[in-house]
């Protein structure tokens, strides 16, 4: 199995991406250790992998935008065997002004945000890495997006209330940068850092922008979680990909392209 009895944290277990990165972990032989504020998500999300898979996982609830929150979650999910293999940062936390319109950004939501997404996640990387080199070995994995790489294409979003912030792009762009600078800096502690960009996740979105994005994909269009993006996930933190460190892995159907 490709993470045979290995330890995995999932920030952000409760969500769409999340929730299936740790059905996977449990699929392919790991143990995952599933964190995340939506404490009833977690307990479904235990149920479910336990009936699926026949693997009892850990859960942690915790708030991954704090320093204090972050070593809570890691002292937690240490307490349970004493090591970590892996980490998915899978948290997704977002402001009541998310997803305002560009002309109508508020500062303190703005701020906020930067903060909890991308600030956090230099906060998490900083003392999950720490304890990777203390343990000697451990894989982060960071989740980036297509946004991140491109500008937005507009035009999918016209007729519909939907929109792709800034500063979205802006904190999948960082997340891009950040797993490059740290994978570096971590060199010869026997630590991968890679990341991942997938395009969107099939979720209720209007058929207008639907069959707009299809267009610009080759097969599929948008992506589901368990089949286009858990997997590339598993094979990150897996053995099979020993010599990739400090890379961006697009999964997006040719969206980028
Ligand atoms: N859904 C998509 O189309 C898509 C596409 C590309 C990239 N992504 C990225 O994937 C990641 C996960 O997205 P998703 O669609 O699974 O989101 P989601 O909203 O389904 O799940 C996010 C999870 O994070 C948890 N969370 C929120 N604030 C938290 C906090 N402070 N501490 C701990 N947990 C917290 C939520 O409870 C939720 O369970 C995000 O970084 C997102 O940008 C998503």
């Amino acid at each position: 199995m490709f993470l045979s009895e290995q330890f995995i944290l999932i920030t952000g277990a409760s969500g769409r991406i999340g929730s299936s990165v740790a059905l996977d972990v449990a699929k392919y032989g790991g143990i995952p250790i599933i964190a995340d504020v939506d404490l009833l998500g977690l307990e479904k999300l235990k149920e479910q992998i336990l009936k699926k898979y026949k693997v009892e996982s850990f859960i942690v609830e915790g708030n991954i935008t704090t320093q204090e929150g972050i070593e809570n979650i890691l002292k937690k999910s240490i307490s349970f065997k004493g090591l970590i293999h892996g980490a998915v940062q899978c948290a997704y936390p977002r402001s009541k002004g998310w997803g305002t319109k560009f002309e109508y950004i508020k500062e303190d939501y703005l701020k906020e945000d930067l903060s909890n997404q991308l600030g956090s996640a230099i906060l998490f990387s900083q003392q999950i890495l720490e304890i990777f080199k203390k343990q000697g070995f451990g894989n982060l994995i960071n989740i980036s997006s297509i946004q991140g790489i491109n500008a937005p294409k507009f035009e999918h979003y016209s007729g519909t209330e939907m929109i792709s912030p800034i500063e979205y792009s802006a904190i999948k762009a960082g997340v891009i940068s950040l797993t490059k600078w740290l994978a570096k800096y971590y060199f010869n502690n026997n630590i991968r850092i890679n990341c991942i960009s997938p395009g969107g996740i099939l979720d209720k979105q209007p058929t207008s922008f639907l069959n707009k994005y299809r267009e610009s994909c080759s097969n599929i269009g948008m992506l589901n979680s368990n089949e286009h993006i858990s997997p590339v996930v598993i094979f990150l933190l897996s053995e099979l990909s020993i010599a990739i460190t400090g890379q961006n892995i697009i999964i997006d159907d040719g969206w980028s392209l």
